[in-house]
């Protein structure tokens, strides 16, 4: 199965939005990747809801929302509101995950739980079978074109196990520093979907580098 691929937004040209829209609307791309951050739960503040109203309008693909805020629990309707087709909030910013994934699968979207590069994948296990992706950041959260941590390869491989043994339907999302390199060990490890933000922007063939990613065999 080829991976799916989830070009970030964030690394896009805020000043021609549309143009970047357009080009992953034609791309072999599956999903956008839409990254929200408020300056409190991450050093960086990116976009918030007019930004994501422009996507809306214009992207013809699901929006897979990354928050990386405190009391994602606050915006759940807001953000169905804005569009967001899968919603992914952070293992490290949730008091009561099971609530939260619940309250957003009862508003309609997939729910997403991400987990920092120092969080382990064991504590997914009393809740993987209600969770629809689970989002590994292969980089500290915050900011687009870091170096992806090599640590990943161990956490994709213990969570298809912990899914496997859980009978679970989860699919596995990367996130953070994903390149032309990376792409084909991560899909062996278990990868299902990979979020690209600089690898796909900075490169010469936006287009062309979207189909690598995605079938890099
Ligand atoms: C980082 C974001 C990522 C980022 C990925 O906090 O969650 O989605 O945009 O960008 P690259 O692919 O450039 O590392
Ligand atoms: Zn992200």
């Amino acid at each position: 199965m080829p991976l799916m691929i989830a070009p970030s937004i964030l690394s896009a040209d805020f000043s021609n939005l549309k143009a970047d829209i357009d080009m992953i609307n034609k791309s072999e791309a599956d999903w956008f990747h839409v990254d929200v951050m408020d300056g409190t739960f991450v050093p960086n503040i990116s976009f918030g809801f007019p930004v994501m109203k422009a996507l809306k309008e214009h992207a013809k693909k699901l929006l897979d929302v990354h928050l990386m805020i405190v009391n994602p629990d606050h915006y759940i309707e807001e953000f169905k509101k804005a569009g967001a087709g899968v919603l992914t909030v952070h293992y490290e910013a949730c008091t009561h995950l099971h609530r939260t994934v619940h309250a957003i699968k009862h508003h309609g979207m997939k729910a997403g739980v991400a987990i920092n590069p120092h969080t382990p994948v064991h504590l997914l296990s009393d809740i993987i079978r209600d969770i629809d992706v689970v989002l590994v950041m292969s980089v500290n959260p915050g900011f687009g074109g870091q170096k992806f941590i090599q640590h990943t390869f161990d956490k994709v491989l213990k969570l298809k196990q912990l899914i496997i043994e859980n009978s679970a339907k989860t699919k596995i999302e990367v996130d953070g520093g994903a390149d032309l390199d990376n792409a084909l060990p991560l899909m062996r490890a278990g990868a299902d979907i990979l979020v690209a933000g600089n690898t796909i922007f900075s490169s010469p063939n936006r287009l062309e580098c979207i189909k690598f990613l995605k079938d890099p065999l």
